[in-house]
């Protein structure tokens, strides 16, 4: 018996990294999950992989968060596969980096904001009738880069703080229906963030400098803990807020 049996789950952007460990976490809590993305040989990679999971049950499916009839799409395909959705979570992003503001466009910004943001808002809206039979929950993704300005990503930290508004907006409206919405900012070592720090170990050592934990964290075991315990009765009374999960790194008052 897992945890989230019966329960039903969409996570996109999880052909890898904290998709994909979230997704793995899920389905071995019992959820059955649909995972999205927009690499398809990645995403056929991982479906495999999943696959191997002992009684689990999913759906991937190559859909753009960015294109209003994918979205409707993979939501329909998830409800007709298993019947209800009680648990979304909007993981996906894209982003120019590496420009600073005055040599940002428009054009740049919008990767962000339409990957990230307005898919989170376009997943939102389109379970929203199933969230409400379920009485369901949505995570939504922030960034640390987000809360402090980081440099030469204007279009991503607005991205993720526009995701922290729509949680907050989500929380309050959705709660006459006992729909919870939070949102996580991770802190986690993936297979990109891995390929840049072996290319630029002095940048690692002093990244886990910052980290009280003295590590950056796993994409199943911390931040799929984190989304299985979010997806249970248990966590129903928590909503709006925003999870730091890195290790200590984001400490506040
Ligand atoms: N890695 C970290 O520690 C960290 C830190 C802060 C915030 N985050 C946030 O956590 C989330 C996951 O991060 P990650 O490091 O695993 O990212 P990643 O880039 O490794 O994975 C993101 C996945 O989303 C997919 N994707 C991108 N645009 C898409 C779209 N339009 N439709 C569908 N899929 C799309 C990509 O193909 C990719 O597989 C993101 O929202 C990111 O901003 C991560």
């Amino acid at each position: 018996m897992g945890t989230l049996d019966g329960k039903v789950a969409i996570v996109t952007g999880a052909a890898r990294g904290i998709g994909k460990g979230m997704a793995t976490a899920l389905l071995k809590a019992g959820a059955a999950v649909t995972i999205t993305d927009i690499r398809r040989e990645a995403l056929e990679k991982t479906s495999a992989e999943l696959g191997r999971i002992p009684g689990a049950r999913h759906l991937a499916l190559v859909a753009d968060g960015t294109k209003d009839e994918d979205v409707s799409n993979a939501v329909h395909k998830t409800v007709e596969a298993f019947g209800r959705i009680d648990v979304l979570i909007n993981n996906a992003q894209t982003a120019v980096t590496g420009v600073n503001l005055e040599e940002h466009s428009v054009a740049d910004i919008m990767v962000a904001i339409d990957s990230g943001f307005l898919a989170s808002f376009r997943y939102m809206k389109a379970c929203f009738p199933y969230l409400k039979e379920s009485q369901g929950t949505v995570i939504n993704f922030a960034s640390q880069a987000g809360l402090i300005g980081n440099w030469g990503m204007v279009g991503y930290n607005t991205a993720k703080e526009a995701n922290r508004a729509l949680t907050r907006t989500g929380a309050r409206e959705w709660a006459k229906h006992n729909i919870t919405v939070n949102c996580i900012i991770p802190g986690m070592l993936t297979e990109g963030s891995k390929e840049f720090f072996d290319a630029n170990p002095e940048h690692y050592r002093h990244s886990l400098t910052n980290i009280p934990l003295g590590r950056l964290g796993d994409p199943e075991k911390d931040a799929g803990s984190l989304v299985v315990f979010l997806a249970t009765e248990g966590a129903h009374y928590l909503t709006g807020e925003t999870f730091n999960i890195d290790g200590g790194r984001c400490l506040r008052p």
